[in-house]
């Protein structure tokens, strides 16, 4: 934030660490904050940090922004505390206990993560109405049918409805497992896992390798960096071009401005603390595999052969026909001839 930049009263205290949203909400409304010695009881009057903001006669003074990348190691849990965890991830960045994931990923997950106490756009990233684009790397155990990429391009109906459209793309077929990326622009609880489930592809290893704007290059596991300005803005850019798109495609209305959803977001969640809507939440269950593999319960849809004919997967080893629409058994050769390997880009 910038040194004049003015924020929402309720923002500002939050960012503070006052507390809770709603616990500093009821702070201003009961008359325990002053600005500049005035008692203030509107929670979205505007203040600047020139301003002095003072709960029951103390002051305090609003954080500046933070933002990191970090990509997480498998075994470390995506939340502030966890009593049943070995680690979370705020731990793997000094300081990291004032700052909050954006989003999760399963114990078992690794891949990219954003902390940050910026709380307005962590709502805008984690919000289903701006579906920032989160590409993952998958390990998943059989052999991957054009059937199976076409159903996972155009939907999966899982307990809660639909997926949306997905890019989907087979990296590598190997004799027991295949490599697929697949890039979604939802955050449901275990989504990518239980989309793999329901085509009969049960995922082994899951990696987040892109997150909107931002690559995994050059970050080891465990590592993290902290985000550039020029990284912030895109990511902004990114939840807000989203905005746009899908307010007018999935409302109908007028675009949304940037400067209402700005608003929205910060009415909706201050602190990541506070966002406990599962609606919300990418993968927060930290249980083991969701269901057994259960190949007559897969879903599939009818292979659309314009979309094959320029799709990659030749590359990868994909037969034209589907086998299991010829009944074939898998066949035991490894196209690529390489060993299995975690599901790195440099597998393709
Ligand atoms: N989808 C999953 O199934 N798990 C994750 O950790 C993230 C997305």
């Amino acid at each position: 934030m910038s040194p004049a930049q003015p924020m929402n009263l309720v923002v500002y205290l939050a960012r503070a660490g006052v507390g809770s949203r709603r616990s500093c909400d009821e702070l201003i409304r009961d008359g325990a904050v002053t600005v500049n010695d005035e008692v203030v009881t509107f929670p979205r009057q505007k203040v600047t940090p020139e301003d002095v903001v003072a709960v029951r006669g103390e002051p305090v003074t609003a954080q500046e922004l933070r933002y990191f990348l970090v990509n997480k190691p498998r075994g470390v849990a995506s939340t502030r505390s966890d009593p049943h965890a070995d680690r979370v991830i705020v731990d793997l960045v000094p300081g990291g206990r004032s700052l909050f994931p954006v989003g999760r990923l399963d114990v078992d997950t690794t891949g990219l993560i954003i902390l940050t106490n910026d709380g307005v756009l962590a709502n805008r990233l984690m919000h289903p109405r701006y579906g920032v684009p989160k590409t993952y790397v998958a390990r998943v155990r059989g052999k991957v049918s054009r059937r199976a990429l076409g159903t996972l391009r155009q939907g999966v109906d899982l307990e809660e409805g639909m997926t949306s459209p997905a890019d989907v793309r087979l990296k590598k077929q190997s004799a027991k497992t295949a490599l697929v990326e697949i890039t979604i622009h939802e955050g449901r609880k275990r989504q990518v896992r239980r989309m793999f489930v329901a085509v009969g592809l049960p995922v082994e290893e899951l990696s987040r390798r892109r997150y909107g704007p931002l690559t995994d290059k050059g970050l080891e596991p465990g590592g993290y960096r902290e985000l550039t300005g020029e990284e912030v803005e895109e990511l902004r850019r990114a939840g807000e071009e989203v905005a746009g798109e899908v307010a007018k495609e999935v409302e109908g209305s007028p675009l949304m401005l940037a400067a209402e959803a700005q608003e929205e977001a910060a009415d909706a969640v201050l602190t990541r603390a506070d966002v406990s809507s599962e609606a919300y939440t990418e993968a927060s269950s930290d249980e083991g595999e969701s269901q057994p593999f259960e190949a007559g319960e897969a879903q599939s849809a009818p292979a659309d052969e314009s979309d094959l004919a320029e799709s990659p997967e030749e590359d990868a080893g994909l037969d034209d026909q589907d086998e299991a629409e010829r009944g074939q058994p898998d066949d035991p050769a490894e196209p690529s001839g390489a060993p299995d390997a975690p599901p790195r880009d440099d597998d393709a």
